[in-house]
C-alpha cells in the first residue's frame, strides 16, 4: 500500500463530489448546467456521469480541501492543484470548467478532464500526468464499459467524452474514449483481454478519419477485430445524437458499421477524383492493394467484382494484379500466420 497514493484518490473523489455540488448548487454553476442541457443532457446524465463545476477563482477548491486536511503538496500530486511559478504557493487547476471526472478501471477516480464554455482554449484540460493518472493507460468509461464488455465482447470507441455520455444516454453502454490522444498500444491490449471486437465511432470530419486509419492496425496488431462505423461529413456522434435523435443514431451509425476493407476503400476514394480518367486509375490501383491486404480469395473477390462493375473492368485482370500484389507481399512477410494456409490451399506458390 502506498498512503500517498490513497490518499490522491480519496482527494480526487472528494474533488468530483465537491464540483457536482457546485454545478447543482452554486450561481455560477446554474449557467454552466444551462450550457450542459441546451447541448441535450439533463439531470439524471449529470448525475450519472458526476459532472461537476470548477468555478471561476484561484482557491475555491484548495479552501475546500484543505479544510478537510490535505495539504497543497499532496494536491498537486494528485493533479488538482498547480504550484505557482513563483514558488509562493499554489492554485487551483481547474478553472471557470465543466467538469468530468475520469475513472480508473476499478472504479476510482484519477482526474479529470475539464471544458471550457466558450471558444477558449484549450478547450478541455486534464488533469497532469501524475501516479493516478497515465493517459496513454485510461479510456473513459471502461470501468462501466466493461459489464457489458464481458456479455457482448464488443467496445465502443468514440473520440470525446461527450459523444461516450451522449451515446451511452442513447443506449450504447459499452461506450470509451481515449483522453484525448491518440489510441495506444497499451489501450489496445486493455480491450483485447476483454472484448473481441472494436466498432470505432470517430467524428465524421478529416481528423476523426485519419484517426481512424491509425487506430486499425493498432487493435489489428493484438488480434482484435475492427469496424468502423460512419458519421455524415463534419459530424460527430454527440451531434448526431442531438440533431437527429437517439433512434436515428442507433439505426443509421451503430447498426451499420463497415469492415476495414470497405472503410480503406471509401477513405482512398475521398483522395481521389472519380471524374478524371486519371484519378479513376489511381483509385482502382490504390483499392486493389487494399483488397490484396486480404488473405481470403473469397473476400478478396466480393470487392473485386464491386470494382469490376463499378469501373468496367474484368474481373479476371481485376484478380490477377490483386494477386500479384498479395503474393509480393508475403515474400517480405517474415512469419506467415495461420489464415494463410487457406489461401494456398491447392496451389504451389511459396
Ligand atoms: P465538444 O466540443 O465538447 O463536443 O468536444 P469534442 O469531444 O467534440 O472535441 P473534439 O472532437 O474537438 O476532440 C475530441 C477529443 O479530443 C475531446 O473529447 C478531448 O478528449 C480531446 N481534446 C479536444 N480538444 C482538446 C484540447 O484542447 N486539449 C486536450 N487536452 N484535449 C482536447
Ligand atoms: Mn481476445
Ligand atoms: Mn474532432
Ligand atoms: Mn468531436
Ligand atoms: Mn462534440
Amino acid at each position: 500500500r502506498d498512503p500517498e497514493l490513497d490518499a490522491s484518490y480519496e482527494a480526487n473523489e472528494l474533488a468530483a463530489k465537491f464540483y457536482h455540488y457546485l454545478l447543482n448548487n452554486s450561481a455560477q454553476g446554474q449557467e454552466a448546467k444551462a450550457y450542459l442541457i441546451e447541448r441535450g443532457l439533463n439531470g439524471r446524465l449529470i448525475d450519472e456521469f458526476t459532472i461537476g463545476f470548477a468555478p471561476e477563482s484561484w482557491d475555491t477548491l484548495s479552501r475546500f480541501l484543505q479544510s478537510r486536511g490535505y495539504e497543497p503538496e499532496l494536491l498537486e500530486k494528485a493533479g488538482l492543484l498547480s504550484a505557482k511559478n513563483d514558488g509562493s504557493g499554489h492554485v487551483d487547476r481547474f478553472r471557470a470548467r465543466i467538469m468530468f471526472p475520469i475513472r480508473a478501471k476499478d472504479g476510482k477516480i484519477c482526474g479529470f478532464a475539464g471544458r471550457v464554455m466558450d471558444d477558449s482554449k484549450p478547450k478541455y484540460l486534464n488533469t497532469p500526468e501524475t501516479k493516478l493518472f497515465a493517459k496513454s493507460k485510461l479510456l473513459y468509461q471502461l470501468h462501466s464499459a466493461r459489464a457489458v464488455f464481458r456479455k457482448k465482447r464488443s467496445a465502443v470507441l468514440f473520440e470525446g467524452y461527450m459523444d461516450v455520455i451522449k451515446a451511452w444516454s442513447a443506449g450504447v453502454k459499452n461506450g470509451i474514449a481515449a483522453m484525448g490522444t491518440a489510441l495506444t498500444d497499451d489501450h489496445a491490449a486493455l480491450l483485447s483481454r476483454e472484448v473481441d471486437e472494436v466498432i470505432l465511432c470517430y467524428d465524421g470530419d478529416d481528423a476523426g478519419q485519419a484517426a481512424a486509419m491509425k487506430s486499425i492496425p493498432i487493435l489489428e496488431k493484438v488480434g482484435l477485430k475492427a469496424l468502423i462505423a460512419i458519421l455524415p461529413k463534419g459530424m460527430d456522434p454527440d451531434e448526431h445524437i442531438t440533431r437527429f435523435g437517439a433512434e436515428t443514431f442507433i439505426r443509421e451509425v451503430m447498426e451499420h458499421p463497415v469492415s476495414v476493407t470497405k472503410f480503406k476503400l471509401l477513405y482512398s476514394r475521398r483522395n481521389h477524383t472519380l471524374l478524371g480518367e486519371e484519378g479513376r486509375r489511381n483509385y482502382v490501383m490504390e483499392a486493389v492493394g487494399i483488397v490484396a491486404e486480404l488473405d481470403s480469395r473469397t473476400e478478396q473477390e466480393i470487392y473485386l467484382k464491386e470494382l469490376s462493375r463499378e469501373f468496367e473492368l474484368s474481373l479476371e485482370s481485376l484478380k490477377q494484379d490483386c494477386h500479384g500484389i498479395w503474393s509480393e507481399r508475403q515474400k517480405s512477410r517474415p512469419d506467415r500466420d495461420k489464415n494463410d494456409i487457406s489461401w494456398n490451399n491447392g496451389r504451389n506458390e511459396t
